[in-house]
C-alpha cells in the first residue's frame, strides 16, 4: 500500500512534484466565468423574526482569502468566516491553518440565527447537508444571492446529536465552489449522547477528508474542462484532512471518537487501518447507531460521514499507523486524456492521514454496549408499499441524469410530489436503465432535509457499506439498487435529491421534489 504523507521536507517536495505537473485552470480564475448563465434568482430581502429569540446568533461569509498551505506562495481560497452576535462564542471553532469553515457546534432543540453575507464575487447560498429544516432555510438553490448580499436563516436544531456539515449549493456551481475552500461542519449534541460519555474536548476529532490538486504556485487547479473530467467527477492528487496535506494526529494512549467527513467532490475512500486492527464504527450520517459495529473496511462516499472509535491505550510511544484507503474497483471507465495520468484515479490505495502515539496517558475508556436508541423502519407503513418510487441514474446525451431528467429550477414531475405527513419508499438503481454498460459508474445519492433508513442494497459486488443506522447520503456502486423509507413527517414544500458526485449534480444529476401540505 502506498504512504502518501511523507514525513520531511525533503520528501514532501518529491512526492508535491509529482503532483504538480498538471496543466490546468486556476480554479478561481475559472469561477468567475459563466458557464451557467440564465439561473433564476428568487432572493429575499428578509428581517429577523421578532418572535425568534435565537440561542445561538451568527454572522456567516463566504470571502476570498490567502491561506499559508505550502511554503512560498499563499493559496488563493474562498472560505467561510464567522463570528458570534449573541451566545457562547466557544460553539464556533476555527480550524489553524485550514481553508475550512469554522466548525458550529449547537445542542438539539437550540434555536440558531445565522445571517449569510455572500462575498465572492459569484451567487452562493449556505445549505445545512443533514439537517432537518423547513424549505426556506435548506438552501435550495433558487435562493441564491449575489455578491453582497445577505440570506438569514433561522431554524430550531431537531437533528440527533452528529457529524453535519455546510456547503454552498448554487446550481452550477456547487462543485467549484465546495472545491474552492467553502465548506465546514455543524456539530450537533444531545442529552442521549452527551449521558454516554464518549471521548471528548481533545479526544473527539473531527476529520474533513479531501482531494486537492495544485499547480507550481500552490494555487488550486480544478477541472481541465475536458468531458471525460466532466463525466466522471474531479479528481485531486494529494489528500488533504482539515485543509491540510501530509495529515498527522498526534494521539496519546486513550480512546478517540473520530468524525470523518468525505468533503471531496467526487473521490470515494475505502477505510482501513493499516495495523489490520478493525473499524470500530459508531455512528454515520445521521447520528450514532444503536451499537457499535466492526468492518474491516467502510466505503465513505462523498458527502457522507462516519463515526470511529479507537483505542490507543495498549500502543507504546512512538508507535505510528495510518487510516488507509483500500484499492477497489469504482467501476469508473471515464480515463480520458488526463484520467490515464490520473497519479490517483477513483479506487487507488493510499494513504489518508497518519497516527502518532505521542503521551503515555492513563485513562482507558470503556465504549458503550448501546448507543442509542432508533425506532426500526417499518416498511408496511409507508403508502406506496406495494408500488415504491423508482428512480434509475441514466446517462444521456454525455449527461448524467436522474430517470432522464436533468435539473431545473422549480420543476417537479408527478413521481416526485409526496404528502406531508407520509412515509415512502424510494428504490434508486444504478443500472443506467440496462444501457451502456460500460458507461456505468458511482453515484452518491443525497436527499436534502430527511434522514432516512436503507432498507435493502441489491446486485451488491462490494462489502464494506455501512447502511446502518440514518443516512442522508447513500453510496450505489455500479449494478447496485438501493430501497430507502423516508418519512416525509413534517416541513411542506421543495427540496432536492440529487447525485453528491459534485460535477454530476452542477451537470443537472439533481432534481426537486416537493413535499405537499394538501
Ligand atoms: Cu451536501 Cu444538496 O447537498
Ligand atoms: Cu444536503
Ligand atoms: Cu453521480
Amino acid at each position: 500500500m502506498a504512504n502518501q504523507t511523507p514525513d520531511t521536507s525533503a520528501e514532501r517536495g518529491n512526492a508535491r512534484r509529482q503532483f504538480l505537473k498538471l496543466a490546468g485552470f486556476g480554479v478561481l480564475g475559472l469561477l468567475t466565468g459563466n458557464f451557467f448563465p440564465g439561473m433564476g434568482r428568487f432572493a429575499s430581502a428578509q428581517d429577523p423574526d421578532t418572535q425568534f429569540v435565537p440561542d445561538l446568533d451568527i454572522s456567516l461569509s463566504a470571502r476570498p482569502d490567502k491561506i499559508a498551505i505550502f511554503p512560498g506562495a499563499r493559496t488563493a481560497v474562498w472560505r467561510y468566516h464567522a463570528t458570534i452576535q449573541k451566545g457562547d462564542s466557544s460553539r464556533i471553532v476555527e480550524i489553524p491553518g485550514s481553508y475550512l469553515g469554522p466548525i458550529i457546534n449547537v445542542h438539539r432543540g437550540e434555536k440558531i440565527r445565522i445571517r449569510f453575507t455572500n462575498l465572492i464575487p459569484q451567487e452562493s447560498i449556505v445549505h445545512w447537508h443533514g439537517l432537518h429544516v423547513p424549505a426556506v432555510m435548506d438552501g435550495h438553490p433558487r435562493y441564491v444571492i449575489p455578491q453582497g448580499q445577505s440570506y438569514l436563516y433561522e431554524f430550531e436544531v431537531n437533528n440527533r446529536a452528529g457529524t453535519y456539515w455546510y456547503h454552498p449549493h448554487p446550481h452550477g456551481r456547487t462543485g467549484p465552489q465546495v472545491y474552492g475552500g467553502l465548506a465546514g461542519l455543524f456539530l450537533v449534541s444531545d442529552d442521549e449522547e452527551q449521558a454516554l460519555g464518549l471521548p471528548e474536548g481533545e479526544y473527539d476529532v473531527p476529520m474533513v477528508i479531501q482531494d486537492r490538486t495544485f499547480d507550481m504556485n500552490n494555487q488550486l487547479v480544478y477541472m481541465s474542462g475536458h468531458m471525460m473530467e466532466r463525466m466522471s467527477g474531479f479528481l485531486g492528487d494529494l489528500i488533504m484532512v482539515n485543509g491540510m496535506p501530509y495529515f498527522t494526529l498526534p494521539v496519546s494512549t486513550r480512546c478517540y471518537r473520530l468524525r470523518l467527513l468525505n468533503g471531496s467532490n467526487s473521490r470515494i475512500y475505502k477505510l482501513a487501518w493499516e495495523d489490520g486492527r478493525p473499524l470500530t464504527i459508531i455512528g454515520t450520517d445521521g447520528g450514532l447507531l444503536e451499537k457499535p459495529i466492526q468492518r474491516r473496511y467502510a466505503f465513505l462516499g462523498p458527502a457522507e460521514r462516519l463515526e470511529i472509535w479507537v483505542d490507543f491505550s495498549d500502543d507504546a510511544v512512538g508507535f505510528e499507523t495510518f487510516l488507509a484507503s483500500l484499492p477497489f474497483d469504482a467501476g469508473d471507465r471515464f480515463g480520458g486524456p488526463r484520467g490515464q495520468h490520473q497519479a490517483l484515479p477513483n479506487g487507488a490505495a493510499f494513504s489518508i492521514f497518519k497516527i502518532k502515539v505521542v503521551k503515555q496517558e492513563a485513562g482507558r475508556q470503556t465504549l458503550p454496549a448501546q448507543l442509542s436508541k432508533i425506532s426500526p423502519p417499518r416498511q408496511d407503513e409507508a403508502v406506496n408499499h406495494f408500488n415504491p418510487k423508482q428512480f434509475f441514474l441514466t446517462m444521456r446525451h454525455m449527461q448524467w441524469s436522474i430517470n432522464g431528467r436533468v435539473f431545473q429550477m422549480d420543476a417537479v414531475a408527478d413521481d416526485e410530489i409526496v404528502r406531508l405527513g407520509s412515509k415512502e419508499i424510494w428504490e434508486f438503481h444504478n443500472t443506467n436503465g440496462g444501457m451502456m454498460n460500460m458507461m456505468n459508474m458511482a453515484h452518491p445519492i443525497h436527499l436534502h432535509g430527511k434522514q432516512f433508513h436503507v432498507i435493502e442494497r441489491s446486485g451488491v459486488h462490494h462489502d464494506g457499506y455501512v447502511d446502518e443506522g440514518l443516512k442522508d447520503t447513500v453510496l450505489l456502486m455500479p449494478g447496485e439498487g438501493i430501497k430507502i423509507l423516508v418519512d416525509f413527517a413534517d416541513y411542506p414544500g421543495l427540496f432536492l435529491y440529487h447525485c453528491h458526485n459534485l460535477e454530476h449534480e452542477d451537470m443537472g444529476m439533481m432534481r426537486n421534489y416537493y413535499v405537499a401540505s394538501k
